[in-house]
């Protein structure tokens, strides 16, 4: 009963989607896990682009794909993204998608609550898609969950319940007055449920089958660890749990089941929103990288910001998820820079640490300590890719390879793929996949 757990090793954007669409063909079922519509999953199939926030990137191949109970729906999201895959011949019907009953729904005040807070002095830089307040309300035992969403009277119970203390304390605290009334959001969410009805499973117990008889299950990270709620530069964190024991708990399966974990690492960092940033580049070449790796958000297009590879955060996910092995994307956004760094260390006053700095005074005070290595040529690079398609890995340039190779040294982590461009054809296989 194999299962797989892949995910994000940094801030978020590491490729994760295109990666999960890639391995899909090995999998019977791919599950979301955690967060919602903050995630920006994109996938290039020929000429077409598609971009998922809520969707496992397993609908692309049909696969049987889950929303889970830790997962935070916006049903005015899925239900938009659902019609654009059908409007390009990928239909996705109740065959394809299971929806957890337990997975809670994002309401109206829920991305009000986020705009407001947002607007005040103390921002965190949020994606504004009500992730935070949603996961608030499931913790004060306040939510509303699908099998309310699907069911007319749980729905108005739910409504009659929550709506007024949200409106009020809006209204009062941040003057919020434009929250759709309670008879527009019933009839609105109502016709949501009607929609979503055929979807609703009981994803633990189908997962729990699924690896009964020897299926292959893919669980699916959203945002990443260095914005895990626990183990994250809290607060500047997403408010649920990327990390992979998250996938065990918030699925609903027993966590011995989970047999594999795969990190994505992108070639350099980016970060998106507020947040110490340690390697962080502010200069031309972190500018000339956001040009090359089109480093702007999938769900909210702000620029991000970019830095050099961090191998301490790379450790610090390691010690969380204990990584398989890491699939390296965006080598070619490298290509031209003459010295490549990568940070191994901190120099913290005067002691040296070679873990990642996340207590609040050690991040402040935190210096990365580079490694620097030879970089790879525009040319060579161009040449390589060409012969690449056909001789894989050993046809990059030498010193793209060394980068890679520095990078499975120092982290004692095998390499198991390096993607070198957005399409399918472009991750270059390493080593033993799952
Ligand atoms: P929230 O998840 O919208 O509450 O945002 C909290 C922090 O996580 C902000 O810094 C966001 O930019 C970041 N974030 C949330 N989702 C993603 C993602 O999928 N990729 C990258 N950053 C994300």
């Amino acid at each position: 009963m194999p299962s797989t757990v892949i995910l994000g090793a940094q801030w978020g954007d590491e490729g994760k989607g295109k990666l999960v669409d890639y391995f899909c063909d090995r999998f019977d079922l791919v599950v979301r896990y955690q967060g919602g519509n903050n995630a920006g999953h994109t996938v290039q199939v020929g000429d077409t682009t598609y971009k998922m926030h809520l969707l496992p990137s397993g609908v692309i191949r049909g696969k049987r794909s889950l929303i889970a109970s830790g997962v935070v729906v916006d049903p005015r999201v899925l239900k938009e993204e659902i019609d654009f895959f059908s409007g390009h011949r990928l239909p996705v019907g109740p065959d394809v998608l299971g929806v957890d009953f337990r997975a809670h729904i994002i309401m109206p005040w829920h991305t009000y609550w986020d705009a407001a807070r947002e607007s005040g002095t103390h921002k965190i830089g949020t994606t504004g898609r009500g992730i935070g307040p949603v996961y608030e309300s499931k913790a004060a035992r306040f939510g509303v969950r699908f099998e309310d969403l699907v069911n007319p009277h749980l729905l108005m119970t739910a409504l009659e319940r929550y709506y007024p203390i949200h409106a009020r304390t809006l209204k009062e605290i941040f003057g919020v007055t434009k929250l759709p009334s309670l008879e527009a959001t019933f009839k609105q969410y109502c016709t949501l449920g009607e929609h979503f009805k055929p979807y609703l499973c009981d994803a633990s117990i189908e997962i729990d089958e699924a690896l009964q008889r020897d299926k292959n299950v893919l669980f699916e990270g959203a945002q990443a660890t260095l914005l895990d709620n626990n183990f994250g530069t809290y607060p500047y964190v997403t408010s649920s749990q990327p990390i992979a024991a998250n996938a065990a708990a918030s699925a609903g399966i027993n966590p011995r089941l989970i047999t594999r974990v795969e990190a994505v690492v992108k070639a350099y960092a980016t970060r998106v929103g507020e947040g110490p940033f340690p390697t962080e580049l502010t200069d031309a070449l972190g500018e000339r990288l956001r040009k090359r790796g089109n480093e702007y958000g999938t769900t909210t297009g702000r620029p991000r910001r970019v830095g050099w590879l961090d191998l301490t955060a790379l450790e610090l996910g390691n010690r969380l998820n204990g990584y398989d092995g890491m699939h390296i994307t965006k080598l070619d956004v490298l290509a031209g820079i003459n010295e490549l760094k990568v940070c191994t260390a901190y120099q913290v006053g005067s002691k040296r640490i070679t873990y990642f700095p996340t207590q609040r005074e050690q991040v402040e005070k935190a210096v990365p300590v580079f490694e620097t290595l030879d970089g790879f040529g525009e040319a060579d690079w161009d040449d390589a890719c060409h012969d690449s398609k056909a001789r894989g890995f050993d046809a990059l340039p030498k010193n793209a390879r060394k980068y890679v190779e520095f990078i499975e040294k120092k982290s004692g982590l095998p390499v198991l793929s390096v993607s070198v461009g957005p399409g399918r054809e472009q991750i270059l296989l390493r080593g033993a996949t799952p």
